[in-house]
Parts: C-alpha cells; sequence; structure tokens
C-alpha cells in the first residue's frame, strides 16, 4: 500500500487498526506533508520528543487542532503564563493529593462494577469506562453528581470538533454552549457559595495579580473536563480488551495483581487515546531534506511514537510484561506533559484490580464499536457478558 497522500484529519482515515498506515509513515515519510491539511506530522518517537520539547520553535501557543484556532486555555498557552496557570491546579494533581483520593476512586469503582450488568450483560463503555473517569474529574471540579450523564452527553458531541474545522458543526456548537451555560451557572454558585473545589478555585485565583477572565475560566475548566473524561475511559475500555484477546495476560493479572501497573502502562502505550496533539512554527525549520516554513502546523502522531521499533521490541505485540526503558507518549513530552497522568494510571489500576477480583468469565457479547475521530482513539461500545465472583 501506498499512503502517500492521505488526509490525516478525517476521521476513517485512523478507523480500525491503522497500524500498518503508521508504520509506513514512520519508516518512508517521517516527515509527512498532508497536502490536503497543509500540516505536517511526525511519527517516530524522537521526533515527537523532539517538538514537543522545543516550545521556542514549535509553540502550542497557536492550538493545539490543525486548522483551529487557540482558546484561552493553558494547554494553549507557553511560557510564564503557561506555568503560572498550571501552578493554580498543581496541589489538586500532586502524589500526595492523588493518594488522598484512592479511597474514594475505589469506592466509586466498586459501586459501577457492583451496579452493572445484574442480568450478567453489560455495555461496559456506558456502564463503567466512561462513568468512572467523568465522576472522578467532574466530582473534582465540582460538578454535582446528577449532572455527570449530561456533561459527558454534552461532551460526547462536542469533543467532535476536535477532529477539525469541517467538524465544527452547528451540533458541535449547541453541545458545547449547553456545557457552557451551565458552567456559568456553576461559577455564579461558587462565587456565591465557595466549595473545595477546582471551580472555587479558579474563581477565586489570581495569576499575576489579576482574576481569570471569564472565558479562561470556561476554558480552563472544559479542558480539564475533557482531558480527565473523554482519554482515560479509551485506556480502560481499549485494555480490557486487549485482555480479552490475549487470555494468558488477564489470567496472570488476576494472580499477580501488583503487575497490574505495568499491564497499564502497556495499555496507554497500545491504545494513546489521544491520536494528536499539534505545535505550530515559530521560524522556518530545516528537517529531513524539507522546510517547515515559520507558520506552519505539525502534529504529532502519538500512536506511531508509541510503536516506533526502534523504541520498543515487537511493538505491535501486546505484552504486559514489557520493560518500559522509553516512556510511553501517550500523555504527551515536556512543558505540557499531561497534568492528569497520575490519575489516570491511578484509576486504570485500581479499576482493573476490583474488575478482575469481581468480575469471572467475561467475554465479548457482540463486536465492539470504534470510535470514528482522527484525534480521539478508542472503543465507544464493548457489550460484555460476564459472571461474579461469589
Ligand atoms: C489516559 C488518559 C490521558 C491521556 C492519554 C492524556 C493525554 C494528554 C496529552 C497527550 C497531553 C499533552 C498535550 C500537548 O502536549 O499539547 C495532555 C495534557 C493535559 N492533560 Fe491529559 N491525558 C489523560 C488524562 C488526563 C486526566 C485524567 C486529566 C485531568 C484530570 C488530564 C488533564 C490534562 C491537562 C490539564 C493537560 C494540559 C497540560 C499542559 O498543557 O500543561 N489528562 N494529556
Amino acid at each position: 500500500m501506498d499512503y502517500s497522500n492521505l488526509d490525516l484529519m478525517e476521521p476513517a482515515t485512523h478507523a480500525g487498526e491503522p497500524w500498518q498506515m503508521y508504520d509506513w509513515i514512520r519508516d518512508n515519510e517521517p516527515l509527512y506533508w498532508d497536502s490536503h491539511n497543509a500540516v505536517w506530522c511526525v511519527s517516530r518517537y524522537d521526533d515527537v520528543v523532539k517538538v514537543a520539547k522545543d516550545p521556542d520553535t514549535f509553540t502550542s501557543s497557536e492550538g493545539n487542532v490543525p486548522g483551529l484556532p487557540p482558546d484561552p486555555s493553558f494547554i494553549n498557552i507557553d511560557g510564564p503564563v503557561h506555568v503560572a496557570r498550571r501552578k493554580l491546579v498543581r496541589n489538586r494533581f500532586a502524589p500526595k493529593a492523588i493518594a488522598k483520593l484512592e479511597d474514594h476512586i475505589r469506592a466509586s469503582v466498586i459501586e459501577l462494577l457492583d451496579e452493572a450488568g445484574e442480568d450478567g450483560h453489560t455495555e461496559f463503555l456506558e456502564d463503567v469506562a466512561a462513568r468512572l473517569p467523568m465522576r472522578v474529574i467532574a466530582d473534582m471540579c465540582g460538578i454535582p453528581r446528577e449532572m455527570h450523564d449530561q456533561c459527558r452527553a454534552w461532551l460526547d458531541v462536542f469533543c467532535g470538533g476536535g477532529n477539525g474545522p469541517k467538524f465544527v458543526t452547528d451540533e458541535v456548537n449547541e453541545n458545547f454552549f449547553g456545557f457552557a451555560a451551565y458552567h456559568f451557572q456553576l461559577v455564579e454558585e461558587r462565587k456565591a457559595e465557595p466549595k473545595d473545589d477546582l471551580l472555587s478555585m479558579w474563581v477565586n485565583a489570581t495569576v499575576d495579580g489579576q482574576p481569570l477572565e471569564e472565558e479562561a475560566l470556561l476554558f480552563e475548566h472544559t479542558m480539564m473536563i475533557v482531558g480527565g473524561s473523554e482519554t482515560t475511559r479509551n485506556a480502560i475500555s481499549g485494555g480490557l480488551y486487549q485482555l480479552l484477546m490475549n487470555p494468558e495476560a488477564m489470567a496472570h493479572l488476576r494472580t499477580h495483581p501488583e503487575d497490574i501497573p505495568n499491564a497499564a502502562e502497556e495499555m496507554l502505550r497500545w491504545v494513546s487515546p489521544f491520536i494528536r496533539m499539534s505545535r505550530t512554527a515559530t521560524k522556518d525549520v530545516e528537517w529531513y531534506g524539507k522546510t517547515i516554513k515559520e507558520g506552519e502546523e505539525i502534529m504529532m502522531l502519538y500512536p506511531a511514537a508509541n510503536r516506533d521499533p526502534s523504541k520498543y521490541a515487537h511493538p505491535n505485540t501486546f505484552d504486559i510484561h514489557r520493560s518500559f526503558k522509553n516512556s510511553v507518549l501517550s500523555f504527551g513530552y515536556g512543558k505540557h506533559f499531561c497534568w492528569g497522568a497520575r490519575l489516570a494510571r491511578v484509576e486504570m489500576r485500581i479499576l482493573f484490580e476490583e474488575l478482575l477480583k469481581r468480575w469471572d468469565n467475561i467475554a465479548l457479547d457482540g463486536e465492539p464499536v470504534w470510535a470514528e475521530s482522527s484525534f480521539i482513539r478508542g472503543i465507544v461500545q464493548l457489550p460484555l457478558i460476564f459472571t461474579r465472583h461469589d
């Protein structure tokens, strides 16, 4: 197959099992020019790292979705303001704070697993995988439980806009405005009565002596809710699917739960829940005999980099015992490294610890459905049957 003329923003391009295509890009066109979207793409591990760790040359400040202007959340800011905005949430994501959340996360996991599939059938994504991360991050933000499903419904639609400009439809906008209107209502409530949550913190925060502007606060909240919920769920559902495809791995983890963190790392590598983030060149860059011109965008293709054979032996084999000399790139790299990585890993560990203790004879109860997206990789429907341990 010749993959030299791909539209990398087209969801169908990344559908199903795109590994052969990613291998081709990495081997043949390490600096790929997507003429459909006028965007560059890097896919080798070292090249993704090179782009991510050089914000002076490859800035985040022009946005992280090719062709779309940046929103004012800190994922789209470089320099001192980025540092200051990250600092605002640092305490909430510090190792101690996440450790304190463990009991709360475990209680939620147990509740969701116990509620799921009373008759032994479950739509795992709907019942558990999507519900858990939304509950954890929405609780942290301060969104009341009765609104979590509604928030998830808004997000599931408006995240479609992450596929690029032509995917920002009226439906996407309406769902974003639904979430935004609710956000502003919550902000008013927190102004009147602050609580111990992220929203109250942002409402009262200052950067350089100035409070956050309304728009910045809205997008800080949006980034956190999207980052927290639309990704971890895919690592969980895709991870469980891999255990179903590799029964010996599932059996091993049942008797050796201490290996779950390493298995979770392999799930993160395997799934790579974000397909890409992008940067913009701040000057002309000569690379691989080509010129990236100032102002041109470049995407980092995480799933391809996570299967770079120069970093991972047998990259297309799912191996829960893999030794991770090179950290997975699923959470990005450098100054914008994911703030929620620790939290996502804890959620995954606890979920698999409790699931393997409680559910037996887990099997597919229909074909899984993969997300159609050029932004987020994952399974959106995973019908299962199982029995409960006594
Ligand atoms: C498996 C789950 C997750 C994956 C794969 C993931 C992936 C990523 C990636 C690739 C980036 C880097 C963006 C860039 O370089 O432009 C990022 C940044 C970020 N993520 Fe995550 N994420 C996950 C979970 C979470 C969670 C649970 C939260 C919050 C609760 C979160 C919040 C953030 C935030 C706030 C940033 C921006 C950091 C910055 O720009 O300084 N993520 N994430």
